[in-house]
């Protein structure tokens, strides 16, 4: 189900929010994936910052990315220097910003049914894995979710379709959610920290010694930067969450 870029800037705007981040989620990120030692994470469609904040407090370093800058703007008045806060698109935007030696864990939730195209997100996405790493999908069952708000869920197929083709996959359904854990190669036939293609959205093109950013650019929520009207929207995001 995809969504405007404008339609969620407009919803955090509004005072829209989502979901809460559970105990169950905590225990099951503790889990599943402990921060090693310098470990690095992703949290793609951060929100107001909640779940970044808390893969800080695992201790991983964490870059957190979303395209509404009203997000942003609040993640960084709560949790400031938790995450670097990057304004982009994750589908669409040059990836720059992101760290050129990958990541131990990237985390999507309530993300992945909002994405225009899920397995190339997914696959572009894999491809900044470290080796070991793994992709967390948290999104609402729609077994569980009222028949209108369809769209920001997953079914069986759906579901099935996410974890198919990767070496090692878990799920975990808590509270009309499920919890899905995706390691080792990528359906595509790729494996994490290859080679990079073309695409932008790829990955390094070899493991990178890229040191940190300097502290200036670690906080640059909100930044202005031109917003993009996207193909076919869709629903309020005050459907969603
Ligand atoms: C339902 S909210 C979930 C926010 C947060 N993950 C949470 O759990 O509260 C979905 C978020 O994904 C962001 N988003 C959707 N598509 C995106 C894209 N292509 N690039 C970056 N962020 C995106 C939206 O702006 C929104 O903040």
């Amino acid at each position: 189900m995809f969504t405007t870029q404008d339609a969620w800037n407009t919803g955090y705007a509004n005072g829209r929010r989502y979901r809460r981040l559970s105990d169950s989620e905590r225990s099951l990120l503790a889990a599943h994936v402990p921060a090693p030692v310098g470990g690095r994470a992703l949290d793609v469609g951060c929100g107001v910052g909640e779940l970044a904040a808390h893969l800080s407090s695992l201790g991983y370093r964490v870059d957190a990315v979303d395209w509404s800058d009203n997000a942003l703007a609040e993640a960084t008045a709560r949790y400031g220097q938790a995450a670097r806060w990057l304004c982009l698109d994750i589908e669409g935007d040059d990836p720059a910003p992101l760290h050129a030696d990958g990541y131990d864990v990237i985390t999507l939730r309530f993300v992945y049914p909002f994405l225009k195209n899920r397995e190339h997100a997914m696959s572009s996405l894999s491809r900044r894995l470290r080796a070991g790493g793994a992709l967390v999908v948290v999104t609402p069952l729609a077994a569980e979710t009222p028949v209108e708000r369809r769209g920001i869920a997953l079914d069986e197929n759906e579901l099935a379709r996410l974890r198919a083709g990767w070496s090692a996959t878990a799920r975990h359904d808590v509270e009309g959610l499920a919890f899905v854990v995706l390691r080792g190669s990528h359906p595509d036939g790729t494996t994490p920290r290859v080679e990079a293609p073309a695409d932008p959205w790829a990955g390094p093109a070899s493991p990178s010694t890229a040191a940190d950013p300097p502290p200036s650019n670690r906080a640059d929520a909100g930044s202005p930067r031109p917003r993009t009207t996207k193909g076919p929207p869709t629903v309020s995001p005050s459907d969603h969450g």
